[in-house]
């Protein structure tokens, strides 16, 4: 990408969202139903296509030793993704790339910081996976996906097609090319790297686990249409948060204990979560309890917090 960005186009601060210290945005994310897979789609008017100005931001490096180390699974692509590849980068306005497919692809995504898959319409009107950058993948290998269809690449993850398989084709189906919509993931890793490929070999939980210690992974993902190329452009910007820090919060507390209780086994297993459940369970109900205590007490639960954010991954 030639360095052309106006001094407008560029913003930093839009990529050190959500702070641990808004305690509403991760109220929200655990919410008061039990667990289930959601669609959780909405429409936003964020502006996803900016680069930092900042291009010293943790985040960014690590894309760029990832691309740059030729890490298994960062950039993946077929031809099929040079249009819509090209239809993406229009969006930028001012910055265009200097070259083209993959390797304009590496360039941006040593820029940019969120994790990107372009998906492209085939003749049965099927989207497919043709070609992106993702650096930072929960647990999963993009390599192995590439040239897949939607469906099939949600098949490890236990009831999401036979609960949502429908709706996911029909909204990627209908995607308005003038909005765009958002939507967020959650998972826990007992460490704070965002790259988690498979291959990275980065260590899952034991069963002594503290729950206090993990890390919270929040994907703030968004669908772009790009409808003269016939593609869908995924973002994902992954940002990770200290567990131990949310938990000085009656709500977040009571959330995160209503969703590990109510999920069911496999997909415990399948978010790397069985070993440690019970127990984490059975911590969350007495931590509560004291966390009441002690607003009855009418000792405020986080003055025995640390609340700062030098924890998170995400403050950069
Ligand atoms: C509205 C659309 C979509 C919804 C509601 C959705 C939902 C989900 C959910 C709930 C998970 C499990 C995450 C977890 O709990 O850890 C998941 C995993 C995943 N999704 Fe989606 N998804 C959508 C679209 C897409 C698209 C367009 C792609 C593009 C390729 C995609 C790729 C993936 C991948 C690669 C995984 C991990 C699969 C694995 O573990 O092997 N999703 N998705």
């Amino acid at each position: 990408m030639e360095k052309q960005a106006t001094e407008e186009s560029v913003v930093c601060d839009h990529w050190n969202w959500p702070e641990s210290s808004d305690f509403d945005f991760f109220r929200r994310l655990f919410g008061e139903r039990p667990f289930q897979f959601e669609l959780g789609l909405k429409r936003t008017k964020r502006d996803w296509f900016h680069l930092p100005k900042n291009q010293e931001i943790a985040v960014l490096r690590d894309r760029a030793s990832l691309i740059c180390g030729n890490h298994p699974g960062s950039v993946f692509w077929t031809p099929l993704a040079d249009p819509v590849f090209s239809e993406l980068t229009e969006r930028f306005g001012s910055i265009q790339p200097s070259s083209t497919g993959a390797i304009a692809a590496a360039e941006l995504s040593q820029r940019w910081p969120p994790d990107f898959i372009l998906l492209h319409r085939d003749g049965n009107g099927e989207f497919r996976m043709v070609g992106g950058a993702v650096c930072f993948p929960s647990g999963w290998a993009p390599e192995e996906k590439l040239g897949l269809p939607i469906g099939q690449i949600h098949e490890p993850v236990p009831t999401l097609n036979r609960m949502l398989g429908d709706r996911i084709q029909s909204f990627l189906g209908r995607l308005p090319s003038q909005d765009s919509f958002d939507r967020l993931n959650w998972g826990l890793a007992p460490q704070a790297e965002r790259n988690r490929h498979p291959l990275a070999q980065v260590a899952s939980f034991t069963s002594d686990f503290p729950l206090e210690k993990a890390w919270l992974r929040v994907e703030h993902q968004s669908f772009h249409a790009l409808p003269r190329t016939n593609g869908i452009a995924f973002l994902i910007h992954l940002t990770i948060h200290s567990v131990g820090q949310l938990l000085g919060d009656r709500e977040i507390t009571s959330g995160l204990l209503r969703q590990l209780q109510s999920m069911s086994e496999e997909v415990a297993r399948y978010k790397g979560l069985a070993k440690v459940r019970e127990s984490w369970v059975r911590w969350l109900i007495f931590h509560q309890d004291s966390l009441n205590q002690s607003v009855k007490g009418s000792e405020s639960p986080f003055d025995t917090i640390h609340q700062t954010t030098d924890g998170d991954k995400n403050a950069d």
